[in-house]
């Protein structure tokens, strides 16, 4: 055996022992009467005679260097074990567990529905919380006078009347548009800002996810297309859909989307109010004045969008019944995702 070799695996062991009883037990492996090197030293008798004297010598010298290891061990063994009785530290006690948390609900169903449109090549992209007036609605074909302002009207930073919390993610779609030619698929999760009254349905901060597909020949269909691979992906595959005429000032036609009931199936309950459906979110073809402020030509280029609630959604998948259980940080609830 390589006495060398021997050396580094005893070492090894050395580094491993943490109390004196356990050094012992090391001890008698090795040095013991019937230990390693006893056993080594015996084995002499049965080699060649030119090679008795080197391997007896070194096993000389592996023996001494062991027993100076044991030695220091020692050593610092029982100054650590006296320092450790002098602290009072009780290394018997059981350590803290460090809890591993985990992807919050919100956040795992935006990651869920951008896959899906990942899948069918939308890139996913983000803007600012903070945006200016002009992305939030002047941009979108809101024009300052327009009434529905009112119903998005948000908080605006003081001294800075240019800049508010932007209240829907549609501003994005100007942003990208402003900076990108077509053809182009994006979505956009994000958080938005809206004035309401807090009760089991609204919060003032809430997330949505904003779709848009700019290219030549888009057509209402394909966004029809689009919304049912993603519905009967994040709902299941026997989820009907229902498109409702709608208006937004940035789409033309606008619609609103329905889903049948996942509670009772398009029968009629509480949740769906006895109507049989749901609503997840609003689209509609991008309006040719969107298309002019960020100066795309609107007679070769068409496109639509589509934005929807993550938090409804997310109460929609688990039958939750108050949106304020998303950010009250207790365990008990998030636990449960
Ligand atoms: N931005 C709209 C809202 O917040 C949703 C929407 C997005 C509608 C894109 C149509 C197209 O209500």
């Amino acid at each position: 055996m390589d006495i060398n070799s021997i050396q580094a695996q005893i070492e090894g062991d050395l580094a491993g022992v943490v109390s004196v009883q356990a050094l012992e037990e090391v001890r008698i492996k090795y040095l013991g009467r019937k230990g390693l090197i006893s056993e080594l030293t015996s084995s002499i008798p049965g080699l060649a005679v030119e090679q008795r004297g080197t391997f007896g010598q070194q096993v000389n010298t592996l023996k001494n260097k062991l027993l100076e290891l044991f030695e220091e061990k020692e050593k610092t063994l029982k100054t650590k074990s006296s320092v450790l009785k002098k602290s009072n530290l009780d290394i018997g006690m059981p350590g803290i567990v460090q809890e591993l948390g985990h992807i919050h609900p919100i956040t795992q169903v935006i990651d869920e529905i951008c896959t899906v449109f990942n899948r069918m090549g939308f890139s996913v992209v983000q803007g600012p919380e903070v945006e200016t007036e002009y992305n939030n609605f002047t941009g979108l074909n809101i024009p300052l006078e327009h009434p529905s302002r009112d119903a998005f009207d948000t908080f605006y930073l003081k001294d800075y009347s240019k800049l508010l919390l932007r209240s829907h993610t549609s501003p994005v779609q100007v942003r990208v548009m402003k900076t990108q030619k077509p053809p182009l698929a994006m979505v956009v999760p994000g958080r938005v800002y809206r004035p309401d009254a807090v009760d089991a349905s609204h919060l003032f901060m809430f997330h949505q996810i904003e779709g848009f597909l700019v290219d030549e020949n888009i057509r209402f269909s394909d966004l029809k297309g689009i919304l049912e691979l993603f519905a009967k992906n994040v709902f299941g595959r026997d989820i009907r859909m229902r498109f409702r005429p709608h208006f937004f000032p940035f789409t033309e036609p606008s619609v609103e989307v329905d889903i049948s009931c996942i509670i009772c199936k398009g029968r009629g309950c509480s949740v769906c109010g006895r109507k049989g459906w749901l609503e997840i979110l609003g689209a509609g073809m991008i309006h040719p004045n969107v298309f002019k402020q960020v100066g795309y030509a609107s007679d070769i280029y068409t496109g639509f969008a589509f934005g929807m609630g993550v938090e409804r959604i997310a109460m929609l998948k688990y039958g939750i019944n108050d949106i304020r259980l998303f950010f009250e940080n207790d365990l008990r609830f998030l636990r449960q995702f």
